[in-house]
């Protein structure tokens, strides 16, 4: 790859101020100073800028434990952007895996990877996403089937796909679903005359909200984790 590329793919820069910081003479390759753009730098070249190695960015997978009265947007709006949380290189180059309401907290998966993010938020590739759940009202078992043969939602045509509803006590339970319809827990709660009055994703496929993430705070993902997608 040629060394304006590279600087370019690893920092913040621009190709014309890669250009400019290499002509600057601030660019080593292997410790030897190169002014040329054009140079070729290999995977065992080490690129330093001022002394400083930079490496590709590549690919990025993490998860976050979002907080209340945060946006699951690329950009601050009325509420801050989970984005915004996050003290990271690129950032513009990241978008979230399935979205979570300003009041919803719990696991939030954030990458670069356009593919890997498909293949959650598509209905068709049956990803559960799987949420805590603490109801106005008491919670009848008979909810069980009804969730599992589909809910009539709102001005919606057909029902939902089979949803796992796993009662744990009289006003919590946990409900696993496989698509992202537009606040789709609170209409399924709402469909049948109760209301969500905390909701909390735990996970997302196989994808664990880790217990150690306190609200706000984020990781890169394993690689099991990725594969797991
Ligand atoms: N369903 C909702 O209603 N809200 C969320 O944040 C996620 C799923």
């Amino acid at each position: 790859m040629r060394l304006d590329k590279f600087i370019c793919e690893s920092t913040e820069l621009t190709r014309s101020l890669a250009k400019r910081v290499i002509k600057s003479g601030e660019v080593t390759c292997n410790g030897d100073v190169v002014k040329d753009a054009s140079f070729k730098v290999k995977d065992d070249t080490e690129v330093c800028i001022e002394g400083r190695q930079i490496k590709i960015v590549g690919e990025r997978y993490i998860m976050m434990h979002k907080p209340v009265d945060t946006i699951c947007s690329t950009i601050d709006e009325e509420y801050q952007s989970v984005l915004g949380l996050m003290d990271i290189e690129k950032v513009d180059t990241l978008h979230i895996a399935g979205r979570l309401d300003v009041d919803t907290t719990g696991l939030v998966l954030i990458t670069s990877d356009g593919q890997w993010s498909h293949k959650i938020t598509s209905p068709k590739k049956d990803c559960g996403k799987r949420y805590l759940i603490e109801a106005a009202a008491s919670l009848d078992p008979a909810l069980v089937e009804t969730f599992a043969e589909g809910i009539k939602l709102k001005s919606e045509d057909g029902l939902t796909k089979p949803a796992l509803l796993e009662i744990i006590d009289e006003y919590h339970a946990r409900l696993t679903i496989s698509e992202g319809k537009y606040h789709q827990v609170k209409r399924m709660f709402a469909a049948v005359g109760n209301r969500v009055v905390n909701l909390h994703r735990e996970a997302v496929g196989e994808i664990e909200l880790d217990a150690d993430l306190e609200e706000g705070e984020w990781r890169f993902l394993t690689d099991a984790e990725i594969a797991s997608i």
